[in-house]
């Protein structure tokens, strides 16, 4: 297991620091809630809880329930692809690079648009999450090699062909679009009522999601904010690293994991300033952890695919570091931020 407490982490953060206040106009709500199929997902429970969380209370925004898609990722690309045709008129091939999720929520986000998606997938994605790509009626074409990799060569693509390229993640001269995206995933924290958390602990692939979550504390509870853990894979563990240097760096390590979503060497420029600003502890768990997540989740009747499982495998973990949580840490969030792929297989 990796551990890092964020010592530069400040103390007066501002969302004015990070993004415009119109960031926080509302608009990706009203749009989702015109998108035929959308339901808000209230705040959940953890009834059945471990020893080690007994005394705490667990609070659940599981995302196996959003649209077909079972996980949050549908809201950052619908937003941004909305926008851009909004703001662009006209006929589009999207594309992407993706460790699956995001690839499929391009692929719907399009389809819903009329418009062609091709997606581009690093080798590690399993055949069925490349099957569920191809239902959402987009071309796959397999990179063989690792995401960051998948990412250029969609990039690299989109330049060629003239299309247009919505990637859930920034880095240098490409920051529009993630923009968009992770404002898009402020849907998921507006859209129900929840109790002020103590902690909220957050799973990190390039951090664009953990980016948004934090960025709407900052926003509405500037006098209360909670305190923030970022969980990886101790594989893949791309924001701890960057954030322990204080800049940019690719993750060292096998980029092996089950935690297939999260398995992102390079985190995002613009999310890692957020992060490297407003997280207390950032921490890479083994795999192990993951399925004795999905065991708990499994006995509250909640559909965790091992991504969406690792928020509550990073709480198992942290519970028991010594002086990480303390008699304060009394509501903790965490999210499922997705099912399983399907009922018949292990998950990716
Ligand atoms: C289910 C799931 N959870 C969390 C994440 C992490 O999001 P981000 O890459 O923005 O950090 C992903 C990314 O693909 C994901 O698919």
């Amino acid at each position: 297991m990796k551990h890092f407490t964020n010592f530069r982490k400040g103390f007066k953060n501002s969302f004015t620091d990070f993004v415009s206040d119109d960031f926080f106009d509302g608009e990706e709500l009203d749009f989702h809630r015109s998108i035929n199929g959308y339901k808000p997902i209230p705040l959940t429970q953890l009834i059945t809880k471990p020893p080690v969380l007994s005394n705490r209370n667990i609070w659940i925004k599981d995302e196996s329930k959003r649209f077909h898609l079972k996980a949050f990722k549908a809201l950052g690309a619908s937003f941004a692809i909305k926008k851009f045709i909004d703001n662009n008129p006209g006929q589009y091939v999207f594309c992407t690079a993706t460790d699956g999720n995001h690839g499929r929520a391009v692929a719907w986000a399009s389809a819903i648009n009329c418009m062609q998606a091709v997606i581009f997938v690093p080798i590690s994605v399993a055949n069925e999450t490349i099957q569920l790509i191809r239902q959402e009626r987009a071309e796959v074409r397999v990179v063989n090699s690792d995401y960051d990799h998948a990412v250029k060569v969609a990039a690299e693509f989109a330049h060629d062909t003239g299309s247009v390229l919505i990637q859930d993640t920034s880095f240098e001269g490409y920051s529009e679009i993630p923009g968009l995206i992770m404002k898009g995933y402020l849907t998921q924290m507006r859209e129900s009522e929840f109790t002020l958390p103590d902690t909220v602990i957050l799973q990190a692939g390039v951090g664009t999601w953990a980016a948004s979550v934090i960025l709407f504390f900052l926003k509405y509870f500037p006098d209360n904010i909670p305190k923030f853990i970022i969980v990886e894979p101790e594989e893949v563990a791309g924001c701890l690293e960057s954030a322990k240097v204080g800049y940019i760096v690719k993750a060292s390590g096998k980029y092996q994991t089950v935690m297939a979503g999260l398995n992102c060497p390079t985190p995002a420029t613009e999310a890692i300033k957020v992060l490297t600003r407003c997280v207390d502890h950032f921490i890479g768990i083994p795999d192990e952890l993951v399925s004795q997540a999905q065991e708990i989740y499994k006995k509250n009747e909640i559909d965790s695919g091992s991504t969406g499982a690792s928020g509550l495998a990073g709480l198992l973990a942290v519970a028991e570091i010594e002086g990480l949580l303390d008699e304060s840490d009394k509501n903790i969030l965490i999210f499922n931020t997705e099912g399983k792929i399907s009922n018949d297989s292990e998950d990716l």
